[in-house]
């Protein structure tokens, strides 16, 4: 039942809506029979698990998978550039951050694959939804729900979302007619479709042409959503929130699509056709349509339908969205207009990325051009990949997926960069970490007017990193974020070779002595903010570079990227052994491939 403050909260916050139209009456003062409807679904509980915080938690999402077929490399893509977000988030010290994936198991794409497959639809559902989490917790990402459109909660979610639209008349019945890609799942209009050759056929079809996807002809009665109300709405959206979606050229696209006008939505199929699915509350001849239902899990998670204004603000609303370009009309346009007609916030922004292409073409289960993830990441290694696709994946522009790529990243980047440098550092004979980091713990020597200018150089760009990190981290691109930081390792490894500390150590002057600790000290430095940023990308490589240097996993938060802000570390927490012992952080590759 709602609590007192509850009932008050959607007195005040929101007017009662009638099943015809929006009515102008304050809901405590309505009559209509939608408040007790309401009521009653309200009884479901908040099943985000999470106590009420003042301060809401950062809440990032993934895409939901269907489930029509194995993962593949481009589906991790999305799932780690939302885990390095959350990361990124933990790092900066918010420790309630909440990342929500999982899969999309209703529609006409899975009931058509499970009856290829001659199985159950349920356990075609099971059995493919295990292979996404294990995706999920082979790849390392820190999800705090694997949320699956078949589970209670959410089915309970989607019904009364329905019934809100229903009841604030969003929602009428009507005759459709038009082309529908079951792939895309999504009808589309006569303009947007064109007839094809299918070359391994050679078969002619109707064909989207956004998607070259095969679309069938239908004709049905269906329900439809009044989406064609929420342009203007949209529009001042998307002009008072300039960065609702990132980068800036599909926001762009985006509002162009809104401004050339928008036609109502179907939000249903036929039951006679689609049976895997929600049926529609109070008339099951129909089907809840794939994509209404699939955008409430995002919702499902915070707890919806909401027992009070502080549980709606718990999680609610997102902070990112990270999606695939292909999907961006879906969230973009449908999904924030679900949402306002509801009066319920909007997501705050959308993380919209590249795809992957082998030999050019979009890496798709559909046309077979896919990459394992799981072999890619056995050979390589979990944090190799991570540090692949996000080193080299695509926001802007789409990424070509080589095995020859990896191996000349990890050449250039781990192995010869980052490893390389922190093994001639934590094992080289002739000096000693910690002894330099406290003798440049010491605030005169640290700033002496007596450093080499390539030191002075090189300091000043390790102080600048952080902050330019932090700038590419909030502006959603961690792709340049890393390239950032990889750029402070090569120029790390440039100073300490044009330095030649172990050149040093057989003079005995003091000037020299002194010299040669603070190039190792700097060095050391570098790698030791080097690795606390790298840990959204590379989680245990970066800690154990950490680890090498001696940094206590306490002191592993972004606020000690700060030059000089710890002065503890220095001996190792595990043995150094020998290069190329198992210790070593990127050993040599055992082939070439
Ligand atoms: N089920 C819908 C999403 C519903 S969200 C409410 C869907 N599923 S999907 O499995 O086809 O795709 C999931 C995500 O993977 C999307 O963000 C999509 O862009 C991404 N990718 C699929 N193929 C991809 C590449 N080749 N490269 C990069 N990302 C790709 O869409």
């Amino acid at each position: 039942m709602l609590n007192s403050v509850g009932q008050r909260a959607r007195s005040f916050f929101s007017l009662c809506p009638t099943s015809s139209r929006t009515c102008k009456l304050p809901r405590a003062r309505c009559l209509s029979p939608c408040s007790t409807i309401r009521r009653g679904y309200a009884n479901v509980a908040n099943t985000a698990g999470k106590p009420v915080t003042k301060q809401k938690p950062y809440y990032v999402t993934s895409p939901i998978f269907y489930v029509n077929a194995a993962p593949h490399a481009g589906h991790l893509y999305t799932l780690l550039l939302t885990d390095i977000l959350k990361r990124w988030q933990l790092l900066k010290g918010n420790q309630n951050a909440t990342l929500l994936t999982g899969t999309d198991e209703h529609g006409m794409k899975i009931q058509k694959a499970a009856e290829k497959a001659k199985t159950d639809t349920k356990a075609f559902c099971d059995q493919h939804a295990r292979q996404f989490q294990s995706l999920a917790e082979r790849a390392n990402v820190k999800y705090d729900r694997f949320i699956r459109t078949t589970d209670e909660d959410h089915k309970a979610a989607v019904e009364h979302f329905w019934r809100e639209l229903n009841h604030r008349g969003y929602i009428y019945e009507s005759k459709h007619e038009g082309w529908y890609s079951v792939s895309d799942e999504t009808f589309y209009p006569e303009s947007q479709v064109h007839l094809i050759l299918d070359p391994s056929t050679g078969r002619k079809l109707q064909a989207s042409i956004e998607t070259g996807k095969e679309v069938e002809w239908t004709s049905e009665t269906n329900y439809h959503f009044r989406l064609s109300v929420f342009k203007d709405k949209l529009l001042q959206h998307y002009h008072d929130h300039p960065e609702f979606i990132v980068p800036r050229t599909r926001m762009n696209f985006i509002v162009k699509e809104v401004e050339s006008g928008l036609s109502d939505l179907s939000i249903s199929r036929p039951s006679s056709r689609l049976t895997w699915g929600i049926p529609v509350p109070g008339d099951d001849s129909q089907t809840i349509y794939v994509w209404l239902d699939a955008l409430i899990n995002y919702i499902t998670m915070a707890g919806y339908p909401f027992a009070s204004k502080e549980a709606a603000e718990a999680l609610w609303p997102p902070d990112c969205q990270v999606i695939g370009k292909d999907i961006v009309r879906f969230h973009c346009i449908y999904w924030p207009a679900f949402l306002m007609a509801l009066d319920l916030p909007v997501t705050k922004q959308f993380l919209t990325h590249a795809h992957w292409t082998m030999n050019r073409e979009k890496m798709s289960k559909s046309v077979g051009n896919v990459v394992n993830p799981f072999y890619a990441m056995d050979r390589f290694g979990v944090d190799v990949i991570r540090y692949y696709m996000a080193h080299d994946g695509g926001i802007v522009d789409d990424a070509d997926y080589d095995n020859g790529y990896i191996v000349d990243r990890y050449k250039k980047g781990l192995h010869g960069g980052l490893g390389n440098l922190v093994s001639r550092v934590v094992r080289g004979k002739k000096w000693n970490v910690r002894e330099s980091v406290e003798l440049m713990s010491n605030k005169g020597e640290k700033n002496s007017n007596e450093m080499l200018e390539t030191s002075r150089k090189h300091t000043t760009h390790l102080k600048r990193v952080p902050a330019q990190v932090q700038k590419s981290m909030d502006e959603l691109n961690p792709r340049q974020a890393l390239h950032i930081i990889m750029d402070l390792v090569y120029s790390t490894n440039k100073y300490f070779q044009e330095s030649a500390p172990w050149d040093m150590a057989a003079f005995p002057d003091d000037k020299v002595q002194k010299e040669l600790k603070r190039i190792i000290y700097l060095t050391a430095e570098s790698i030791r903010i080097v690795a606390i940023l790298l840990q959204p990308f590379m989680p245990e490589k970066a800690a154990q570079a950490l680890d090498l240097l001696g940094v206590d996993p306490a002191w592993r938060r972004f606020m000690y990227t700060a030059y000089g802000a710890d002065i503890k570390y220095g001996s190792p927490r595990i043995d150094v052994g020998k290069a190329g012992s198992a210790g070593t952080l990127f050993p040599p590759l055992a082939s070439e491939f």
